[in-house]
């Protein structure tokens, strides 16, 4: 055999065990992260005081439905949306909520809306994927009767369920810990729903700002987000920091960017931040401003 022919033998046999190595490596991705996803919690749920049933609470618990964003990943007509459709990511679409065909069981029990909501598991103990649970963990009882309330009175929406597929990146952040599954971050045992009573208070500006932390991070700090694709911008520092843009700003300038998505200075907020929070009230965006006055101001990006 020439020379030549024993480097190509040598550079074939290499190539093959490299992809017999990637193929192993894929493939032991894809069973732990299967593992993952099949895992089950047990969530013992406590059935919350169920609130008298009115047109104001009605009312309120669509704006919770159209403001902490279940509308968004469950369409306008709850009856399911796309959120993420893409090769590395999987095919992830807000299931159908409604009592139409393809729609949930039409023996969904209160307290199968609660396990789903706060504790991010579905009915079977499985751990929800992309449903961001922690953000509605605490929410009082008030705020989950209002909106499960709501989301029963819909009107039925026949759309087939996109079955969930999470793609291969999805999967290996899934593993990194890059993404996380709210059952897993959320303490079943001794989660309480928040006493905090409405108002234009720092403590309930705090209970608001759940939805913001997912972006803007823990701290508020802002800098990357995690979870979005790489053309996402860093999200902006909330906290009263010369890095950000915030310390210089009044209540007003605060109010305005959040109804107009756009900042004091005319530039327009990118569409990454949600244009939901426009449909905040007075009392609930005047809350999360004295909320945000009262964080340590910190450089950003420090989440
Ligand atoms: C970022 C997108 C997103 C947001 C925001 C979101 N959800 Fe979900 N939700 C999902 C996805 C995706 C699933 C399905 C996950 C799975 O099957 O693993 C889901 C599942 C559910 C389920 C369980 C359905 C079932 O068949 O068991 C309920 C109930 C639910 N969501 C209600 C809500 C409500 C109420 C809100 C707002 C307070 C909300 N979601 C906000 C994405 C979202
Ligand atoms: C889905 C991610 C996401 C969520 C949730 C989110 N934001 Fe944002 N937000 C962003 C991003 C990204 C930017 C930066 C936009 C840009 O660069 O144009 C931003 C910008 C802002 C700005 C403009 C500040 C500045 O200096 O540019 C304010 C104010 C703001 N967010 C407030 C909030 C509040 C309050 C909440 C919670 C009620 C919230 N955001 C929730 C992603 C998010």
């Amino acid at each position: 055999m020439s020379n030549v022919k024993k480097i190509l033998k040598i550079v074939i046999s290499l190539l093959l065990a490299g992809i017999v190595v990637t193929v192993l490596a894929a493939g032991a991705v894809y069973w732990q992260s299967s593992d993952r996803l099949a895992q089950k919690y047990t969530v013992v749920v406590k059935p919350a005081p169920v609130h008298p049933v009115d047109a104001a609470a009605l009312a309120r618990g669509r704006h919770l439905a159209e403001t902490r964003g279940c509308v968004e990943c469950h369409g306008a007509d709850y009856g399911g949306a796309k959120v993420v459709d893409d090769p590395a990511m999987g095919r992830l679409h807000g299931p159908n909520l409604t009592r139409g065909h393809g729609g949930l069981p039409a023996d969904f029990t209160d307290a199968d809306w609660e396990r789903a909501i706060r504790h991010g598991v579905a009915r079977d103990g499985r751990g929800l994927f992309l449903m961001p649970s922690t953000d509605y963990a605490r929410f009082t009882t008030q705020d989950m009767s209002d909106l499960i309330a709501h989301l029963k009175s819909v009107p039925p929406v026949n759309r087939d369920r996109v079955p969930l597929s999470v793609g291969p990146v999805a999967r290996t952040l899934l593993l990194a810990g890059k993404i996380k599954l709210a059952a897993d971050e959320i303490d079943h045992k001794t989660l309480a729903p928040s006493d905090v009573v409405p108002g234009v208070t720092v403590a309930y500006g705090q209970y608001l700002a759940a939805s913001c932390t997912g972006c803007h991070g823990a701290t508020l700090a802002g800098g990357r987000i995690d979870i979005g694709p790489p053309d996402w911008p860093p999200a902006s520092n909330l906290t009263p920091h010369a890095s950000g843009r915030l310390a210089k700003w009044s209540e007003a300038d605060f109010m305005k960017t959040l109804r107009t998505s756009r900042r004091p200075d005319g530039s327009e907020l990118n569409p990454v931040m949600p244009r939901v929070f426009a449909n905040l009230t007075d009392v609930e965006t005047r809350a999360l401003w004295a909320y945000l006055q009262t964080l340590p101001p910190l450089a950003t990006g420090s989440r």
